[in-house]
């Protein structure tokens, strides 16, 4: 038989797939993968619903449906104070995560590297690699995962093609300043290259932290591609339903590629996203309400059982230094650490390796989520009390 493809060979298993088949086999809590466990807004359901027996069930226009991106034109322009043209600027894609892929597969020829902060949403790196790019990694500084602007400027050169950017970010929770957007919009100007940014986490938001779109930086709306869905503000990851606003010579070569790709999003759900960009502020209000919260109280449950945590200005993750507890979990690294944790505490969390180029950079690190249901969270709580207590009695 032929050799299948080389690159596809150096993909492993998603590691947060993995977590969470062995935390739904031994009935555990999943704090690993970033889902919600609650409800979506009845709202939205409705919507789609609706959509559904209005017969909106062909093929959307492949780019999206013009509603949905008259909304999010406007959606851009009240929030992230970027224009856009609906028709030129923006495609309708499934999800971030198929916004990200084809805005690579237009950008990038042989030879192009792109520059990703490391640690880095797991999928950065298959990304950048299906599309043939060399990525460059730059690290953000724990605790509060502080960019060393020297290491940054190092990085770029002659081939730097764009920079991937995730603001509130997965899974610090770092949310760039504008002190920090300005310096990369700096770099990307004088090297001519693209900044990609990944805002899926744009409403949710601690502490009066203030999101910042780096295409509404001067110089940068024809460099920029932002990318965006409603997975994560509306609760909907199942949905499948992102976009990317660019340029239209940028636009142009997304919408080919995605419609090789993917053809088009659901289009129900697109109509049913239309209701979504259209709720009202309190919707938004209480959604950082809620994740408040919830990060509180995680960040409280942990730190009573020993992790050493960093503390998110953003998004719903937290991670969590564990060299105090390894000897504890009979652990010598962060996988086998969470595998114990599930074990001992029926707790899934991701290790922190995954997030990291140079795996050894997260051999002590875990990430949780807590965009999960109360009776999850407290149910977390009274197994990390009651593991705390059954530690001593070994001890
Ligand atoms: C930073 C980031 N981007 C993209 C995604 C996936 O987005 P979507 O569901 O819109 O494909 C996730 C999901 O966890 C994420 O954390």
């Amino acid at each position: 038989m032929k050799k299948l493809s080389e690159v596809t060979e150096t993909f492993t298993e998603s590691v947060i797939r993995e977590m969470t088949r062995i935390c739904d086999a031994a009935g555990g809590y999943n704090l690993s993968q970033g889902f919600p466990d609650f409800e979506s807004p009845r709202e939205l359901k409705d919507a789609a619903i609706a959509a559904i027996n209005a017969d909106q069930n062909q093929y959307p226009v492949t780019f999206g449906e013009p509603e949905l991106r008259a909304a999010i034109a406007a959606k851009a322009k009240r929030y992230n104070r970027v224009d856009s043209d609906p028709d030129t600027d923006i495609t309708v894609t499934c999800g971030a995560t198929e916004a990200m892929i084809a805005t690579l597969m237009a950008i990038i020829n042989p030879g192009d590297e792109i520059i990703v902060f490391e640690p880095f949403y797991e999928n950065y790196g298959p990304d950048g690699r299906l599309s043939g790019a060399t990525p460059r990694y730059v690290t953000l500084h724990p605790p509060d995962w502080r960019i060393d602007g020297d290491e940054l400027a190092a990085a770029f050169n002659q081939r730097t093609k764009a920079i991937i950017i995730n603001t509130p970010n997965n899974p610090t929770g770092k949310v760039y300043s504008r002190a920090e957007l300005e310096m990369i919009a700096a770099l990307c100007q004088r090297w001519d290259a693209y900044a990609v940014t990944d805002e899926i986490y744009e409403h949710i938001l601690y502490d009066g932290a203030e999101h910042l779109s780096i295409a509404s930086l001067p110089g940068m709306q024809d460099r920029t591609v932002t990318i965006n869905s409603i997975s994560k503000t509306y609760s909907v990851t199942g949905w499948r339903v992102g976009w990317a606003i660019a340029a239209r010579p940028i636009t142009q070569r997304i919408r080919k590629v995605h419609d090789f790709l993917t053809v088009g999003a659901p289009t129900p759900l697109q109509h049913a996203a239309v209701t979504a960009l259209g709720l009202p502020d309190e919707y938004y209000e209480g959604l950082r309400a809620h994740y408040s919260e919830a990060r509180d109280f995680l960040l409280d449950v942990l730190q009573e059982a020993g992790f050493s945590v960093s503390i998110p200005r953003g998004a719903y993750y937290s991670i969590a230094d564990v060299s105090a507890l390894m000897p504890a979990f009979g652990a010598n690294d962060d996988f086998t650490f969470s595998r114990s944790l599930i074990e001992k505490a029926r707790v899934a969390t991701v290790p922190g390796s995954s997030f990291y180029s140079d795996r050894g950079m997260g051999r002590t690190q875990v990430r949780f989520c807590f965009c999960k249901r109360w009776e999850t969270l407290h149910a977390v709580a009274d197994s990390f009390r009651r593991l705390d207590a059954l530690e001593k009695v070994r001890s």
